[in-house]
C-alpha cells in the first residue's frame, strides 16, 4: 500500500484528499520536483532543493521547509513504502481560496503533498535497440527552467511522440533545441557532445549534470552551447536523459534514422559510466 505525505500527515494514497478550490487544480499554481532513490538513499537531494527553491522563488511562493526538515520528510516517505529504488514525487501548491480568483488569496495555507512510486528503469529493449522521437516547436512559456506542475504543453508535446508509436517529442524555438517534453536532449557530432546551455528555456536536468560531469571525467570533449536544428538533425547521436529515464538512445528523429540508426558507440559508453556511477555513487549515497 502506497503511503503518501499530505499537509504534516501520512497516509493511505487512497485517503489523500485535496479540496477542489486548491489552486494546484485550478490554475496549476505548484512547484513539483521528482528525486530518485537508489538503495534507499535518494539522488542529489541538496541539488534537488536548490532547484525546488528557484522553482518556489520563481512563482513567489515561500518554501514551508528548511533543507533538514524536507530531507526528514522524504526520509520518512522512503522508509515507509516498500522497494530499495524509488522515485519520490513531491509537489506544493499555492493551497485553496474561497473563492476562484487568478490574483493571489490574500492568506495563503499551502498545500505539501509527497508521493514514493517505484523507480522504475526503463525496459533494456529501449537501450539495447533504442527509441524513437518526433519533433515540434516548442510553444510553452519562457520560464522553462521552473519545474512547475503547469504542465499541460509538456502533456500535449509528450503525447505527439506516443501518438506517433514514439517515446520522446524534441522541442526546437528559434531554429535552436531546448530540450524534450519530459527530459533533457544530448547530440554527439564528430566526437563532440553538444549540449544546450542552461537558461531560462530549459529545465536544469540533474541527469543533465550528471552526463555532462561523466563526459567530462572520461575525457569526452563537450561544447556547452545553442544547438542549432540542423545539429540536432545531422547527429551522428542523440540521447535523451532524465532521473527516470536515465540515458536512452533516440535512433529515429521524424521518421528518419539519427546516424547509423543504431545506439551508437558513445552511447553505449555513456550508458556503462552511468550505471558504474549508479552503483559506486548513486546507491552509496554520495
Ligand atoms: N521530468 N526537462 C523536462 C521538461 C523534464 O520534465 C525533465 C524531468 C527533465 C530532466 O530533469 P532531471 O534529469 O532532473 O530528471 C528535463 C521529470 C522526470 C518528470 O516531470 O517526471
Amino acid at each position: 500500500m502506497t503511503l503518501v505525505y499530505l499537509n504534516g500527515q501520512f497516509m493511505p494514497v487512497a485517503e489523500a484528499k485535496v479540496s477542489p478550490m486548491d489552486r494546484g487544480f485550478l490554475f496549476g499554481d505548484g512547484a513539483y520536483e521528482v528525486i530518485p532513490v537508489y538503495s534507499r538513499r535518494p539522488f542529489r537531494l541538496a541539488e534537488h532543493l536548490r532547484r525546488l527553491q528557484g522553482t518556489l522563488d520563481g512563482i513567489r511562493l515561500a518554501n514551508p521547509h528548511s533543507d533538514a526538515e524536507w530531507a526528514r520528510l522524504i526520509g520518512e516517505i522512503i522508509a515507509r513504502n516498500e522497494g530499495e529504488d524509488q522515485s519520490v514525487y513531491l509537489q506544493i501548491t499555492r493551497g485553496a481560496d474561497t473563492r476562484r480568483n487568478h490574483a493571489f488569496p490574500a492568506r495563503v495555507t499551502l498545500t505539501v503533498f509527497i508521493l514514493s512510486e517505484p523507480l522504475v528503469t526503463p525496459p533494456p529493449a529501449q537501450r539495447d535497440t533504442g527509441i524513437g522521437a518526433v519533433s515540434a516547436p516548442d510553444v510553452r512559456w519562457l520560464r522553462c527552467d521552473l519545474k512547475t506542475t503547469s504542465l499541460l504543453a509538456n502533456c500535449l508535446l509528450r503525447q505527439l511522440a506516443v501518438d506517433a508509436g514514439c517515446v520522446e517529442t524534441i522541442l526546437f524555438r528559434d531554429g535552436c533545441m531546448t530540450e524534450g517534453a519530459a527530459s533533457n536532449i544530448f547530440a554527439m557530432k564528430n566526437g563532440v557532445l553538444l549540449a544546450p546551455p542552461k537558461n531560462h528555456l530549459m529545465l536544469p536536468g540533474i541527469t543533465y549534470d550528471v552526463v555532462l560531469e561523466l563526459a567530462a571525467s572520461h575525457g569526452l570533449k563537450c561544447e556547452v552551447r545553442d544547438v542549432l536544428e540542423e545539429e540536432v538533425r545531422g547527429a551522428d547521436e542523440l540521447w535523451m536523459t532524465s532521473s527516470t529515464k536515465e540515458v536512452l538512445p533516440i535512433v529515429v528523429l521524424d521518421g528518419q534514422p539519427v546516424g547509423t540508426g543504431q545506439p551508437g558507440p558513445t552511447f553505449r559508453k555513456m550508458y556503462a559510466w552511468y550505471q558504474d556511477f549508479k552503483q559506486t555513487v548513486m546507491r552509496a549515497g554520495e
